[in-house]
């Protein structure tokens, strides 16, 4: 899956998409990333890429003209593929939107906004917008490598443990949260292993996972 992402600040990824699982996605061949630094599609001599708001307003709006250059290079680059702005306006942001990305296998292109936000006419050149969460951020890189983190380890051939994705937290989105797990040493500061994991019968652990998955 090619994931193009569209930046003013292509170093905040370095960390995040070269290490431990992104990583060997990107060395199996089964990620494939690149940024396109916003800067150089802003205009005249001091590259300007935002501005003050119509209306007025605190703060400083990307400016459309470098936002719809950068996509479309992007287009370009790989065009088929699906066009994500993250916003505290979009849609709320859930597991089930990332199995579906990874199962339609489309390229992404990921718009990261700064500043107070971005020219909402950019959205026409925008196939989804997400809001990860009720809060707000900065910009538009945390929520872009979320979105990469959450879709790339989906991909198959990059988690180990097959039926890991099977089990884990949310797969019908708020309903199941993940039973709790325990490793060595069986009692750790007086804290025991609960005992159903310890005796070996397959059904009663499923069982009580089964309990201990529900949501409380
Ligand atoms: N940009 C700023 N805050 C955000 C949020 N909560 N979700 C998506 N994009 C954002």
């Amino acid at each position: 899956m090619k994931i193009q992402v569209i930046t003013l600040f292509p170093e905040m990824f370095e960390g995040v998409l070269g290490n431990s699982m992104l990583w060997k996605a990107s060395d199996r061949g089964i990620a494939e990333y690149s940024f396109i630094n916003l800067r150089e599609f802003g205009l005249g001599p001091r590259r300007q890429v935002d501005d003050t708001p119509y209306g007025g307003g605190d703060g400083m709006l990307l400016k459309p003209e470098p936002l719809v250059a950068a996509i479309e290079q992007a287009k370009q680059n790989d065009p088929d593929a699906l066009v994500l702005l993250p916003t505290p306006r979009g849609e709320v942001y859930k597991q089930s939107t990332a199995k579906a990305l990874a199962a339609d296998g489309r390229g992404l292109i990921i718009v990261c906004p700064r500043y107070e936000g971005y020219d909402e006419r950019v959205t026409k050149w925008v196939d989804r917008q997400y809001c990860i969460g009720n809060y707000v951020l900065t910009g538009g890189e945390l929520p872009a490598m979320i979105v990469i983190d959450s879709v790339v380890r989906l991909l198959p051939g990059v988690l180990g443990g097959e039926n890991s994705i099977d089990i884990e937290s949310f797969q019908d989105d708020d309903e199941n949260i993940e039973f709790p797990q325990y490793t060595r040493p069986e009692d750790f500061q007086g804290m025991k292993v609960p005992e159903v994991l310890l005796n070996g019968h397959h059904a009663e652990i499923a069982s009580w996972r089964a309990t201990q998955s529900k949501k409380s």
